[in-house]
C-alpha cells in the first residue's frame, strides 16, 4: 500500500483513526476503468469516507428510475411465466417450517456453529504473540458468524427494496408476476436471518462498508438493467456463495434449515436475472453500453473478492492489540473465507458468460486474476436449487479432511 510508510510514522491512535480513510481511497484508485470509477464515486464517499450505513437511522437514499406500465397485459416471456409458478408453490412461512425451538450456544464446539479453522487463528495467535484460550476462539467464531449473518441480512434488506424497484422498472410483463414473488421471498429472507440473529445469537453487527456501498449504487442508478446485474447476479451471486460455504460447514441444525430453504429461493432469483438480462443485452442494448456493463461487472467482482474484511470485529475485538494490515492477513488467508470466494466466483462467472459479459475482450482480464478456470462452469439457468444443494452435501460428504476436520 503507498500510504502506508507514512502511516508507520503516525503516532498509534492517529494512525488506527486515519487507516479507514486511507484504505478507502486505495481501495478507489483500484478501480481502472474511468466510467466505472465515475459510476462508484458518489456511493464509495458515501459510504466508504462518509460512512453513511453507520450513522444511524435512517439512512435515506435517493431513487430515481421509471415505473414501466403496460395496459396489455401481455404473456411475453415462458420461462419467467414458470418461474412465476414455480415461486409460488415454492412458498415457505418461516414461522412454521423452521423449528425455533433449538437450543442455540453458539460456543458451544461440540455443534460448532462454524469449523475452528474458519478464521487463521495461528496467524492470529501469532500476531498477539499469545495463544487464545478454547472459550475465546470460541467467542471470536461466534462473533465471525454474527457477523456474516448480519452482512447477510443487511444485503437482504437492499435486495428486498431492489426486487421491489425492479418490479416496477423492468418491460417483461411475466417478469414483473414473478418479481413480486421474489419480493415475497426477500421480505422473508429479512424475517429468518433478523429472527436467527436477534433470539439466537443476540448479536446484530453495522452495515460492512463496502456492502453500503454496493447497495447505495444499486439504488440510486436509475437504469433497471445495472440494478439488476448489481442485485441480481453480483450481489446475489456473492450471497449463493457465502450461504452455501456455511450451509455446507455449520454443525448448527437450525441455522443449516434456515440456509437451505433461502438457498432455494436464490437458486430461482439468480435463475430470473440470467433469463432478463441476457434477453435485455442481447436485443436491446448497444455494444457500447454492453461493454461498459462489462467492465462493470469486472471491477465490482474485483472489489468484492478481498474486501469484506470483518473489519467491524477486528475494531470491537482485536484494535490495539494487532494492526488493521495484520487482521487483512489473517481474514484473508483464513481458509472459510477462501473456500466461500471459491463458491461465489464458481457461480458468478458463468452466469456473466451465460448473460454475454464474457466476450474475448475482457477474458485476459478474468486470466490475470486467476478466474478463468470458472469459464465453463455451470450457469443458474442450468442448474436446479435442489442440484445445488445436493452438490453441497455431496461436497461435505466427501471432505472429512477439509475446513470440518479441525472439529473433530
Ligand atoms: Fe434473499
Ligand atoms: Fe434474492
Amino acid at each position: 500500500m503507498i500510504t502506508d510508510k507514512l502511516l508507520q510514522i503516525l503516532p498509534e491512535k492517529v494512525r488506527t483513526r486515519i487507516e479507514p480513510y486511507a484504505e478507502a481511497l486505495e481501495l478507489m484508485s483500484e478501480v481502472r476503468d474511468p466510467k466505472v470509477a465515475a459510476s462508484l464515486g458518489p456511493s464509495s464517499v458515501r459510504g466508504l469516507l462518509l460512512q453513511r450505513g453507520k450513522q444511524g437511522v435512517p439512512t435515506k437514499i435517493p431513487a430515481r428510475h421509471e415505473a414501466y406500465f403496460d395496459w396489455t397485459y401481455p404473456s411475453d416471456h415462458a420461462e419467467m411465466l414458470e418461474l412465476y409458478r414455480r415461486a409460488k408453490q415454492n412458498q415457505w412461512d418461516g414461522d412454521t417450517w423452521l423449528d425455533w425451538s433449538t437450543h442455540v450456544d453458539p460456543e458451544n464446539p461440540e455443534v460448532a456453529i462454524i469449523p475452528d479453522n474458519f478464521l487463521n487463528f495461528e496467524k492470529l495467535e501469532g500476531y498477539m504473540g499469545v495463544r487464545m484460550t478454547p472459550r475465546e476462539r470460541a467467542k471470536v467464531r461466534s462473533d465471525v458468524c454474527a457477523w456474516q449473518l448480519s452482512q447477510f441480512l443487511h444485503g437482504e434488506q437492499g435486495a428486498l427494496f431492489a426486487a421491489a424497484q425492479v418490479t416496477e422498472a423492468v418491460q417483461f410483463f411475466d417478469g414483473k408476476l414473478y418479481g413480486a414473488t421474489q419480493v415475497v421471498d426477500e421480505a422473508r429472507h429479512v424475517e429468518v436471518f433478523h429472527r436467527y440473529l436477534d433470539t439466537k445469537l443476540q448479536k446484530l453487527y453495522q452495515i460492512n462498508d463496502n456492502l453500503f456501498v454496493i447497495i447505495d449504487a444499486l439504488m440510486s442508478d436509475s437504469r433497471w438493467d445495472m440494478k439488476f446485474l448489481g442485485m441480481q447476479i453480483m450481489v446475489e451471486g456473492l450471497a449463493l456463495g457465502a450461504f452455501g460455504t456455511l450451509y455446507r460447514l455449520t454443525e448448527e441444525p437450525l441455522l443449516k434449515e434456515l440456509l437451505k430453504n433461502v438457498i432455494r429461493d436464490e437458486a430461482r432469483h439468480v435463475h430470473y436475472g440470467v433469463l432478463a438480462l441476457r434477453e435485455h443485452f442481447q436485443n436491446h442494448i448497444s455494444e457500447r453500453e454492453r461493454r461498459e456493463r462489462e467492465d462493470w461487472s469486472f471491477e465490482v467482482a474485483l472489489l468484492m473478492r478481498n474486501r469484506f474484511l470483518a473489519y467491524e470485529i477486528y475494531e470491537e475485538r482485536f484494535e490495539g492489540l494487532i494492526t488493521r494490515a495484520q487482521w487483512r492477513d489473517v481474514v484473508s488467508t483464513s481458509p472459510g473465507l477462501e473456500e466461500f470466494r471459491h463458491v461465489m466466483f464458481s457461480r458468478l462467472v458463468p452466469n456473466l458468460r451465460e448473460i454475454g459479459l464474457l466476450s474475448d475482450r475482457i477474458k485476459p482480464h478474468y486470466d490475470r486474476v486467476g478466474l478463468s478456470k470458472y469459464f465453463g462452469g455451470r450457469s443458474a439457468d442450468q442448474i436446479s436449487a435442489e442440484d445445488m444443494i445436493s452438490e453441497l452435501d455431496q461436497k461435505r460428504a466427501e471432505t472429512p479432511a477439509g475446513l470440518r476436520a479441525a472439529n473433530a
